[in-house]
């Protein structure tokens, strides 16, 4: 059976971490250049209405270490929603691809395309959610030990996409999160809700606060992310006279548990959400994180694909 991933919250626990465990194998794998070759003949289109790097990379090679091809449709390339509506790009793209691999401005976009498509649509980030990365973070805090009932993960600065997709995530695993940041900006009421309903039933707990220091405090990891997403470059000057308190420095991870992980979802602002210290510091797994988006995508494009068995 095929399927999308369009939130986090497509995914239970018991997938998430059955996706982990092969995650981990893939990743083996590949470091010793073995690749699977399952996607032969499969093809994935890739609609990126915003930038990309790590996401596009990881997507593209991902596909073709599998055996699969990618094809890459930019931002002035379709114009999504202006030179041809949403349902028409997708009603064209299932005719020839297996797989899309999207990045969108507002969520509904992705869904749009899921029901309309009848091949499988993965979020390669969206306004709302990013949850390709969360699956990645995740994952790579999962390869460095850590136990679900043990991580107090705070996350300080924006309540945007990448801070809802690791809500969600951490709660689906019964985590702890602590999410810091500036009243005028906090994750979204009705995902704050909805985390609360899952931590019911999951063990996980949630703060909100706008004190940074509050959230980080035992935390053994501290996550931040830019001031200003894809999108908001015109808020760019406002949101940094903002956030100025948020930036997490040395004496804000001072408050944290001693060796506890920097996480960044990149690209970074060095001097604005994270010092250079902190971030090329000794702690800091962000580029750990960039690496696994290879490992966690290549799962997800194959959970997506139905050819993972229980
Ligand atoms: N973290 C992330 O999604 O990076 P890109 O925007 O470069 O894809
Ligand atoms: N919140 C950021 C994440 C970039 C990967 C954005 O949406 O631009």
């Amino acid at each position: 059976m095929t399927r999308d991933y369009l939130s986090s919250l497509d995914y239970d626990a018991v997938t998430i971490m059955r996706l982990f465990e092969l995650a981990a194998e893939i990743k083996a794998a590949t470091r010793r250049r073995q690749y699977l070759d399952v996607l032969a003949g499969r093809s994935a289109a890739m609609i990126f209405q915003k930038p990309s790097l790590r996401t596009r990379v990881t997507f593209d090679l991902g596909m073709k270490q599998m055996g699969g091809h990618a094809v890459y449709l930019g931002p002035s390339e379709i114009s999504m929603g202006e030179r041809e509506s949403v349902s028409d790009v997708g009603r064209n793209l299932e005719r020839w691809v297996d797989l899309i691999i999207a990045r969108v401005f507002g969520q509904e976009i992705v869904e749009e395309l899921a029901e309309v498509a009848g091949v499988p649509v993965i979020n390669a980030l969206s306004d709302e959610e990013h949850p390709c990365q969360a699956m990645t973070d995740f994952f790579t805090l999962y390869e460095k030990g850590m136990r679900w009932s043990e991580l107090k993960l705070a996350y300080i600065g924006d309540g945007n996409n990448v801070c809802t997709s690791l809500m969600y995530v951490a709660a689906l695993l019964g985590a702890e999160m602590r999410v810091g940041g500036p009243a005028q900006y906090p994750p979204p009421a009705e995902v704050v809700a909805r985390v609360e309903e899952i931590n019911r039933t999951s063990g996980g707990r949630l703060l909100i606060t706008t004190d940074p220091r509050e959230a980080v405090r035992h935390a053994n990891a501290v996550y931040t992310d830019v001031w200003a997403s894809m999108g908001q470059e015109h808020e760019a000057a406002a949101r940094r006279r903002t956030f100025l308190s948020y930036q997490v420095n040395a004496k804000l991870m001072a408050e944290a548990e001693p060796g506890a992980f920097f996480m960044h979802d990149l690209p970074a602002h060095r001097g604005e959400e994270v010092t250079a210290d902190v971030m090329d510091g000794p702690n800091s797994i962000c580029f750990d994180q960039a690496e696994n988006r290879l490992h966690a995508q290549k799962v997800i494009i194959l959970e997506s694909l139905g050819l993972i068995s229980e």
